[in-house]
């Protein structure tokens, strides 16, 4: 029966709950301070960041996140562990470089009738997968999809390169897809990516280009290499870019879009994202100042903050830039309103 409906009728992918979750410990900028040659002026004008969440301690990794984020995501959406049918991470930091964090994360809360895998598009990486998710919810192959963004950056930031150690920090958030007859959730997007940024943004050692040893180490060549500046230019035209052509191609206008999503990167990049597509700053999510550059979490973090605000119907345009160079924009229509 069920099959023979989704032949009949279209079917969305909704997103029916969000979470999130980052840890206690902070990373001010007066503690920044103390660590490299900076100053919370510089910091805040030049990035909009005064203070980031640090997952501390031995043996954890990225899997806490998103584990946390999707106990508190299934436990809110009243969803069963075994009733998930995929779960998709999306991440930069992987616990290990395998299995994949999204195995661990599904073990960690029970989820065991589901197929799990990481996608890796760096700070694209959310949107990416909530795309990639959206389809088996539209073929009708499956009916609960479990979409995580989250990275522990720290494990990956050098605290001695000021012009990159300032801007990360550590969180992550989980939605549930499920299938609509309404248009709702996921309508449109347009995603890219081009291999020659790779030069800008990557990490030089660890992988089997460079496998790691000790010169590796020693070259500090397991940390974020980011030319800040030329990744800041493609960034500013690209996520402004996409972010617009996703809003013209809908016939769109400023007035109809209810929020916009940016990756939180650098306040001046969100800046030139709003101007772009047209609209003021109070509908722009913007959380960055608390904290910095979660990687794959921003995009849920924020959304997750701004819950209690959107309403059935809302048009919300999220948007990414990221390593790679990856970048992308979804327009979803969000599909409830606060519970
Ligand atoms: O999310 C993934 C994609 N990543 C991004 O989107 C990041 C994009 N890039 C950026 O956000 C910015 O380029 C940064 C925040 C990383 C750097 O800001 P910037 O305004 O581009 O600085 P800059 O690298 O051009 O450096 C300007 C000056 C330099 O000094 P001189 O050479 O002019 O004397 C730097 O050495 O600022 C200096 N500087 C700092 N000074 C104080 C760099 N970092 C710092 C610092 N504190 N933390």
């Amino acid at each position: 029966m069920d099959k023979f409906l989704t032949m009949e009728k279209k079917l969305y992918a909704a997103i029916t709950g969000i979470h999130a979750w980052v840890p206690d410990d902070l990373l001010t900028n007066a503690d920044l301070e103390k660590m490299v040659d900076t100053t919370d002026e510089w910091i805040i004008t030049r990035t909009g960041i005064r203070e980031r969440h640090i997952l501390k301690g031995e043996g954890q990794g990225t899997s806490v996140i998103g584990t946390a984020a999707v106990k508190g995501l299934l436990e809110k959406t009243g969803t069963k562990p075994e009733e998930v049918d995929m779960l998709i991470c999306a991440t930069v930091t992987p616990d290990m470089l395998f299995p994949a964090t999204a195995n661990i994360i599904s073990h960690n809360c029970g989820i065991k009738n589901a197929f799990s895998y990481d996608l890796n598009a760096a700070c694209s990486g959310f949107i990416y997968a909530l795309v990639t998710a959206s389809k088996f919810i539209e073929s009708g192959l499956y009916k609960k999809v479990v979409v995580v963004g989250a990275d522990k950056m720290s494990s990956i930031v050098d605290y001695s390169d000021r012009a990159t150690c300032v801007i990360f920090g550590d969180g992550g958030g989980a939605v549930l897809l499920e299938p609509s007859t309404e248009p709702l959730g996921v309508m449109d997007a347009i995603l890219q990516s081009d291999g020659s940024g790779m030069t800008h943004l990557h990490m030089k050692a660890g992988g089997s280009v460079k496998p790691p040893s000790h010169s590796t180490i020693d070259a500090r060549e397991h940390y974020v290499y980011q030319e800040g500046q030329a990744v800041f230019k493609f960034a500013v035209t690209n996520m402004a870019d996409v972010a617009a052509a996703v809003v013209e191609r809908n016939n769109l206008s400023a007035d109809d879009v209810a929020w916009l999503v940016p990756h939180q990167a650098n306040l001046r990049i969100i800046d030139a994202t709003a101007r772009r597509v047209g609209l003021p700053p109070e509908k722009v999510m913007v959380n960055i100042e608390r904290y910095g550059n979660t990687t794959n979490g921003t995009i849920p973090i924020c959304l997750y903050e701004w819950e209690n605000k959107l309403r059935k119907g809302d048009n919300v345009i999220l948007a990414a830039f990221g390593g790679g160079f990856t970048w992308g924009s979804v327009w979803i229509k969000w599909a409830y309103d606060p519970k």
